[in-house]
């Protein structure tokens, strides 16, 4: 297993890092004795890095990660995060206290390594997706901090999703790391698109925080499951998933994963998947890359690509000349 420095933070981070949230599901949905296979499998194999939040199975994912790690004596850093409802925003304090207290009960920890804000960055507040201004988040970090002077959180960061400029401006922001949506898909947080790129453009979110010292931490690797090139889901992930930042409806992103295909049919790859996890790895700036897990095959195929390292710069080159392409990720 490859490990990268977590930016300023110091700690050291497998480039491959445990999705615990609803979509890949395990740590929601899972049974009891393959939820500690394959945490123990995860974790003899390198994995440090385990990512959580209240709202993934409304506090299911940290209750089953906290038990879990107890019963394994396992010593590795999990990230946590807030996210901020509309009724929260008069009193951003008291609902981040809350929250914390809360996530350190169900995760049964004195102290949470990384805490992150869940909430979209939007320039002004938008209730209805719980988005927050750049504002806002910055007296969440400035709470954040606080916690960490007592001892219940040691580093903080935020959510790279949201509207392009105010993501810019959260930069300036006092924190540690950044979660950023990066794929196969849409590459723009971390490679230049050409004018027209039909999702959003990030901007190179991932090089500019990386720059100042910001860890990073990859999510959507696998556009929630899009780039397995199917539609079926295991029982175990979330019935339907909500692209981000890619088409408008999951089966557009499972379309448009098909004509990645030359990366199989090249020898680059021996799946669309194990591509995807070794285009995330490769990516400079990233310290890890998430995958959501849904059973123990899943992670062994995740492992299985980590273990091939990056993509081969023939490859990368290929990519470069399809996403400018015209047409190139139609919305459907
Ligand atoms: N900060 C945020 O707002 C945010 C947002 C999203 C995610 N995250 C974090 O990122 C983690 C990753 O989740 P994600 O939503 O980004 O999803 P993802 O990793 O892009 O995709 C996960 C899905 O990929 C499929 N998959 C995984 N391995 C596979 C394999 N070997 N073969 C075929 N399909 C495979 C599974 O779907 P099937 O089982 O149905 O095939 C799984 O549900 C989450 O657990 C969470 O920790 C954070």
């Amino acid at each position: 297993m490859l490990y990268r420095r977590l930016g300023k933070t110091g700690l050291e981070v497998s480039a491959l890092g445990f999705g615990c949230g609803a979509v890949g599901g395990l740590l929601v949905r899972g049974e009891r004795a393959e939820m500690v296979r394959t945490v123990a499998r995860a974790i003899e194999a390198g994995v440090n890095y385990f990512d959580t939040a209240p709202l993934y199975g409304n506090g299911q994912s940290e209750t089953n990660l906290g038990w879990v790690l107890a019963e394994l004596k396992a010593d590795v850093i999990v990230g946590s995060k807030v996210r901020l409802a509309a009724e929260d925003m008069e009193n951003i304090e008291a609902a981040i206290v809350r929250s914390v207290e809360t996530s350190l009960g169900r995760l049964r920890r004195e102290s949470i390594d990384l805490i992150q804000l869940h909430n979209l960055v939007t320039n002004q507040r938008q209730p209805a997706r719980e988005g927050v201004t750049v504002a806002d988040l910055e007296r969440a970090m400035a709470v954040f901090a606080r916690l960490q002077a007592q001892g219940k959180v040691r580093f903080w960061g935020w959510n790279g999703l949201g509207d392009t400029p105010s993501l810019q401006e959260a930069l300036a922001a006092p924190a540690q790391t950044v979660q950023c949506c990066f794929n196969l898909l849409n590459p723009s947080a971390g490679r230049p698109v050409a004018e027209g790129f039909a999702f959003q453009d990030y901007a190179q979110l991932i090089d500019r925080a990386a720059a100042q010292g910001m860890g990073v931490i990859a999510i959507r690797v696998l556009a929630g499951g899009a780039l397995s090139g199917s539609t079926d889901r295991h029982p175990n992930a979330a019935a339907s998933v909500d692209p981000i930042a890619s088409s408008s409806v999951y089966a557009a992103d499972v379309a448009l994963a098909q004509r990645l295909a030359f990366l199989i049919e090249g020898g680059y790859a021996d799946s669309l998947v194990e591509a995807a996890i070794r285009f995330a790895i490769g990516q400079d700036g990233i310290s890890t890359a998430l995958v959501g897990i849904s059973n123990a095959d899943q992670l062994e195929q995740a492992l299985s690509a980590a273990h091939k390292g990056p993509l081969p710069s023939t490859a990368l080159g290929g990519l470069a000349r399809l996403w400018a392409e015209g047409g190139w990720a139609s919305p459907v």
